[in-house]
């Protein structure tokens, strides 16, 4: 089962220096063993970063939509969406010398990493990007995919093995999409197609009330403005899945009994709904914020091919606070070890924590110098034994036992 074992992010806003699961650190030069060695237990296949407002969730949320924007276009414009690159770097960071955008993302036994600069006219860059395989005993070897510094570097060719040099054309642009897109190249390739299909969600239910121009879609939008065409496509080819969905989720929990779509006569798709005993349907316009959203999820996480990395921001906002349990069972059943994906979820919802495990909780805070760290609830002893005794996380949480809210410091 291949899954994100650990990712870290350096000089991010608010996220100087934070790494959740497994990462891996470069050698000391001129040590004897210079090989890259480990640190942290592997992620979970859901894993969930809580904490006080202003301490980086939605931020992390955002570095993985950075990464995105990064390979599907280039450094500047992904710096360009969120106010140029001197915007993103961490306050106070010396322009000159460690003002460098640091990320590194360790999948199964793949180690990605990207650190992005400014030129001298503020553009952003690719100061140096690798991609290489850990043995998955660590310490042991390490072997090349592709690494560039600069705008220069080396791939390895792996049907012949050997080392040829690259240049860059186009600094902003990843090595990962240029290579990834080439066929001689498999390793990368695979790489690049997990990293362009993570889904970050930013559901809108007013997006989701839109009538598209009729047609069918597969993967929901991240604001959900397709729901009508995703709707169309399940119809089409997974039916029998879709009034399952419907039966076995969607009915229990929102009383809906039929889903389905209507093309107008000016070529647009109407999405209706019908309830429990009543033959009038309801149309889109007129469903409720957390109806549309539930539905909305559940089509993605029901997905025959689900996208490998999906990302939910405050999910429980819009949605009664009972069905959270309900909505991370679902998750459950559709994670990783299932066969399905792995999933991130930021929350301020005691709710939703209490279905969690402590190994798959992460706090975020605020050190003093304004800057966020991270720790994983598990890390604490008290914690995992109250847990152990069946004490719900979210009551643990609730009772300060999980982050210490303290007043006088606010
Ligand atoms: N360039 C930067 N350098 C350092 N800190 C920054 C930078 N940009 C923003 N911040 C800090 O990050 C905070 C925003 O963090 P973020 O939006 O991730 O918080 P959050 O945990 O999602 O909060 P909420 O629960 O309110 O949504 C800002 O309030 C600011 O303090
Ligand atoms: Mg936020």
């Amino acid at each position: 089962m291949k899954y994100i074992r650990g990712i870290s992010v350096k000089n991010y806003r608010v996220l100087r220096d934070i790494s959740i699961g497994t990462i891996t650190f470069s050698p000391k030069q001129n040590t004897e063993n210079p090989l890259p060695f480990r640190s942290g237990d592997p992620l979970t296949p859901l894993t969930v970063v809580i904490g006080r407002n202003g301490y980086g969730k939605s931020t992390l949320y955002d570095a993985f939509g950075f990464i995105g924007d990064c390979l599907r276009s280039n450094t500047e414009y992904a710096c360009t969406l969120r106010g140029g690159f001197d915007n993103i770097v961490s306050n106070g960071q010396n322009k000159q010398e460690n003002s460098k955008l640091e990320f590194q993302i360790l999948y199964d036994d793949i180690l990605y990493t990207l650190c992005i600069a400014s030129d001298k006219y503020n553009i952003p860059y690719v100061y140096a990007e690798t991609l290489s395989h850990i043995n998955s005993a660590f310490n042991t070897s390490v072997s090349m995919n592709f690494f560039v510094s600069c705008g220069e570097g080396k791939v390895v060719s792996p049907e012949t093995d050997s080392v040829s040099d690259i240049k860059l054309a186009d600094p902003r642009r990843l090595v990962l999409s240029t290579l990834g897109n080439l066929n001689q190249f498999p390793d990368i390739v695979k790489f690049r197609q997990f990293l362009e299909n993570w889904y970050l969600s930013y559901f809108k239910p007013d997006a989701a009330r839109a009538t598209p121009l009729s047609g069918s879609q597969r993967r929901l939008a991240s604001n959900g403005n397709n729901l009508a065409n995703v709707i169309r496509y399940w119809e089409n080819e997974h039916n029998a899945r879709l009034n399952q969905l419907i039966d076995e989720v969607i009915k229990p929990i929102l009383g809906i009994t039929r889903i389905e779509t209507k093309t107008t006569e000016d070529g647009r798709l109407l999405l209706r709904f019908f309830e429990t005993d009543n033959n009038r349907p309801f149309y889109v316009s007129q469903m409720s914020d957390g109806t549309l959203k539930l539905v909305a999820y559940m089509l993605l996480l029901d997905d025959p091919d689900p996208p490998p990395f999906i990302c939910f921001e405050e999910p429980e906002n819009g949605l009664y606070h009972r069905l959270l349990g309900i909505f991370i069972d679902e998750i459950r059943k559709r994670c990783i070890s299932s066969g399905g994906s792995q999933f991130f979820i930021t929350t301020h919802q005691p709710y939703l924590v209490d279905a969690l495990k402590p190994e798959e909780v992460w706090i975020l805070e605020k050190n003093a110098d304004g800057f966020a760290s991270v720790r994983r609830a598990s890390e604490d002893t008290i914690v995992r034994n109250m847990a152990a005794e069946g004490i719900p996380l979210g009551a643990l949480w609730f009772s300060e036992y999980l982050d210490n809210f303290d007043q006088n410091n606010l």
